[in-house]
């Protein structure tokens, strides 16, 4: 994937200045949503496609980095993502410069471009179709039923909602998923989580970024290959099966390749879904109406509702392509080889797009948001799955305990995920 990295060297030459209105230090990224959106509406009114330094602090920082072009406006975020021949993803799709070893243990068809992208993809997607995820219907409620039946009853009336509520289905979905036994599954949540928090400085204490990325992925490769090598000799229903089993061009999926798919799942299919519960439930506290409209007519009016969850949660902060030929965005003169970033959180409240873009609006419809990607041929496979997760979690929680209140949500530190890491949260306890 990272094949091919100098065959487009990006340049600093004939490029501005980097913008005044930085976005690459680590004060920016360290600060809170609304001083982050604060500064993303400037660049939208001022400077949409703007020259960016390199990322400050880099995992693993390149001297000769000229910068990035930053995209903050929708419609700029779409046309980049829709043509997968002129900005392509096989160079890297983060926007942090992080080790070679971490992005080809991590990132899977993520950072594939056609057609071996669309080979594993095709391979992978029969778990995903509407199909499949229907018939995981019933085990997505039971679970979701499970995991408020842990509190909704305790007579404290209170929880910390990230580990007691919202990081509970999405890993457990992951891990019946892929049959993940129960004795490796606390370690295969923790080395997930440790993944995406490379630069966050509270997950990483005295190691180094790159130690606690590399490690966490180790961690997930282990528990592949062990659950791989099992499948070989005693196959089962689970994905690990099918992609032992599974055949492309007459050829079998490398162990490797598989270990890879692992760890983009974990992280993709968890904690996305994991933060989006977590912004949901402090937007229906901030806007009481709003949840008293959906109560209303729960299953009526759901499905409208999702994706104004992921607008405003908008999870994940960036996605990178790099150019491969010259084209003009937003009056800018982009080089191959230039990396560009798209973000999406700035795209999902752009005013051109979105009436009132800061009002959580579950009605709002239609509701053209890219929390899962501006479309094309990455656009987040999990997206059923995770609705379905969203869907099934707030019904529970709002038939049950219905007047929740969720306090002030504590960040996680990274310029990738749009992430809680705790968050107080009361409610009335449901009569046992
Ligand atoms: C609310 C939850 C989620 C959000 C906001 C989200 C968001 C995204 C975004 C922004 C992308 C990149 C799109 C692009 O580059 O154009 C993506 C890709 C992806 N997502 Fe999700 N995701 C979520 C849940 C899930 C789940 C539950 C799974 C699987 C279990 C999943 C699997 C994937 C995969 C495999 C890709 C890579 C697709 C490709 O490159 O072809 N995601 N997601």
């Amino acid at each position: 994937m990272t094949a091919g990295i100098d065959f487009f060297p990006a340049t600093a030459e004939g490029k501005p200045e980097h913008s005044r209105l930085d976005i690459s230090s680590k004060a920016f990224w360290a600060g809170t949503a609304d001083e982050r959106e604060a500064r993303f509406a400037q660049l939208r009114a001022e400077d949409p496609v703007s020259w960016q330094r390199p990322v400050e602090d880099a995992v693993a920082p390149d001297p000769h980095d000229p910068g990035y072009w930053a995209l903050v406006k929708h419609a700029d975020i779409v046309r980049v993502t829709r043509d997968s021949k002129g900005f392509i993803s096989g160079q890297g799709v983060l926007m942090d410069l992080l080790p070679a070893r971490f992005l080809e243990t991590t990132q899977s068809f993520m950072a594939m471009d056609a057609p071996r992208h669309d080979v594993l993809r095709r391979l992978v997607s029969s778990a995903f179709t509407p199909k499949q995820i229907s018939r995981l219907d019933d085990q997505i409620k039971q679970a979701a039923k499970e995991i408020v039946d842990s509190f909704a009853s305790d007579p404290s009336g209170e929880i910390e909602f990230v580990s007691q509520c919202a990081e509970l289905l999405p890993t457990r979905l992951f891990c019946d998923m892929f049959g993940v036994p129960q004795e490796l599954r606390k370690q295969t949540i923790k080395a997930a989580a440790d993944i995406v928090a490379w630069a966050d400085p509270e997950t990483i204490g005295e190691r180094s970024a790159a130690e606690v990325g590399l490690q966490a992925s180790e961690i997930l490769h282990g528990v592949a290959a062990e659950l791989i090598a099992a499948r070989r000799t005693n196959p089962t229903d689970d994905l690990f099966t099918n992609l032992v089993q599974a055949e492309v061009d007459g050829q079998h999926l490398t162990d490797f390749e598989i270990g890879a798919f692992f760890v983009l799942l974990s992280v993709a299919g968890t904690d996305t879904t994991k933060h989006t519960s977590a912004w949901t439930a402090k937007a229906m506290t901030d806007f009481p109406g709003q949840r008293e409209w959906l109560k209303a007519d729960y299953d009526g009016r759901i499905n409208t509702a999702l994706e104004e969850f992921v607008r405003f949660a908008s999870p994940v902060m960036n996605m990178r392509r790099t150019a491969t030929q010259e084209v003009e965005l937003g009056g800018k003169r982009i080089l191959p080889g230039d990396k560009v970033v798209m973000f999406y959180p700035s795209g999902n409240r752009d005013a051109d797009v979105f009436t009132d873009p800061d009002k959580f609006e579950l009605s709002r419809d239609p509701n053209p948001h890219v929390g899962f990607g501006g479309g094309g041929i990455h656009y987040c496979l999990g997206n059923q799955l995770a609705k379905g997760a969203l869907r099934a979690l707030f019904k529970e929680l709002l038939t049950r305990i219905p007047d929740f209140q969720a306090g002030e949500p504590s960040l996680l530190g990274t310029n990738f995920m749009r992430g809680v890491t705790r968050m107080p949260f009361t409610f009335t306890p449901e009569k046992a």
